[in-house]
C-alpha cells in the first residue's frame, strides 16, 4: 500500500517509524511527472532499502524568473498510480507553503562545483536544489537517496553537500535512462513537438560521436568536445554549453584524461535539454 502524506511532520514520522521497525529508508526525491527514469530510481531504492519514500515537489526555489516553473507538468494522480504499481511505501507531496512558510529565509550553498556548466547559465538554481534537498534529507533522516545522473552536476553537488555537512545519507547516482532511439528521458521532453523531438536526437548523436572517437583512441578533450558541439549546434536552436571536463571537479584538467565528462545544455524552441556521458566509464548512449 502506498500512503500519501502532505505535511512535513507526517513525512518525518513515517520515516522514523520505518527505521524504528528496522527498515532501511530509500529516498527518491522528484518534482513529479514521473517517467521510466524516475521508476528506475525507485527500482534502485527497492534494491537498497526496504521502505521506499518518493517525494514529489516542484521546488520554486530552483527556478529563476522566466524559467518554466508555471508550466512544469504537475500530474499527481498519475504519479501516485505509478508509485502504487511499483510498491512505493510512501509519497510525500507537500504544498509549497508548508516547505517555505512566509518567514522562510535560509539557503544552503555549495562552493566551486556549483559554478561551472549549469551554474554559469542558472546561477541561482543549485542553491534552490541544495536547500530543498537539505530539507528533504532532514525530514527523511538516515537513508539512501537516489538521483539520476542525467543531472550529473546536481548528483555531484549533492554528494559533496552530504559529505561536507556530515549528513547521514548515502547519495546514489543512477544511470541515465534513454528512449530506444537514445533520447534521455526527461519530464521536459513532453514540451517537444514531433519535429523538435526528432531534432533533439542531435544531442545523443553528438555524444555517440565522442564515444566512438574515444573508443578509437582519441583523448584530446577539445577534439572530443568539437565532435559533439558540431552536431548539437546544427540541430538545436541555441547552445548554452558543450563541455569536456574532469568528472570529479567539473572543470578542464591538465594531461591526458582517463575519464572525461562530456556535458551539454541546449535549447530546442522553448525547451532546454541537458545530457551527458562520462567517457571511459559509461556505456555508449
Ligand atoms: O532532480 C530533480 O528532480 C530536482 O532537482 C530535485 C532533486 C527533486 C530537487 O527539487
Amino acid at each position: 500500500m502506498t500512503t500519501l502524506v502532505r505535511k512535513p511532520a507526517d513525512f518525518r514520522q513515517a520515516c522514523d517509524d520505518a527505521r524504528a521497525a528496522s527498515r532501511r529508508v530509500g529516498l527518491v526525491p522528484t518534482m513529479g511527472a514521473l517517467h521510466d527514469g524516475h521508476f528506475s530510481l525507485i527500482d534502485e531504492a527497492k534494491k537498497r532499502a526496504d521502505f521506499v519514500a518518493v517525494t514529489i515537489f516542484v521546488n520554486p526555489l530552483q527556478f529563476a524568473p522566466g524559467e518554466d516553473l508555471d508550466r512544469y507538468p504537475r500530474t499527481l494522480e498519475d504519479d501516485l498510480a505509478g508509485c502504487r504499481e511499483r510498491g512505493v511505501d510512501l509519497v510525500f507531496a507537500p504544498e509549497p507553503g508548508s516547505m517555505y512558510p512566509a518567514q522562510f529565509q535560509t539557503r544552503v550553498s555549495v562552493g566551486a562545483i556549483t559554478k561551472p556548466l549549469e551554474g554559469g547559465f542558472r546561477p541561482t538554481h543549485f542553491d534552490g536544489v541544495t536547500t530543498v534537498v537539505t530539507k528533504l534529507f532532514n525530514l527523511a533522516g538516515p537513508c539512501a537517496a537516489m538521483f539520476g545522473r542525467k543531472d550529473y552536476q546536481q548528483w555531484r553537488i549533492l554528494s559533496r553537500m552530504a559529505e561536507d555537512l556530515d549528513m547521514p545519507i548515502e547519495v546514489v547516482g543512477c544511470a541515465i535512462v534513454r528512449e530506444p532511439d537514445g533520447l534521455a528521458l526527461s519530464s521536459r521532453n513532453r514540451y517537444l513537438s514531433a519535429s523538435e523531438r526528432k531534432r533533439a536526437l542531435g544531442l545523443v548523436s553528438g555524444l555517440r560521436r565522442a564515444c566512438d572517437a574515444w573508443l578509437a583512441g582519441e583523448r584530446n578533450p577539445d577534439a572530443l568536445r568539437s565532435l559533439v558541439a558540431e552536431r548539437v549546434q546544427s540541430s538545436f536552436d541555441r547552445v548554452d554549453y558543450v563541455a569536456a571536463v574532469d568528472p570529479e571537479t567539473l572543470v578542464a584538467s591538465e594531461g591526458t584524461p582517463t575519464r572525461l565528462l562530456i556535458a551539454v545544455a541546449a535549447h530546442m524552441a522553448t525547451t532546454r535539454l541537458i545530457d551527458n556521458v562520462v567517457l571511459g566509464e559509461d556505456p555508449r548512449p
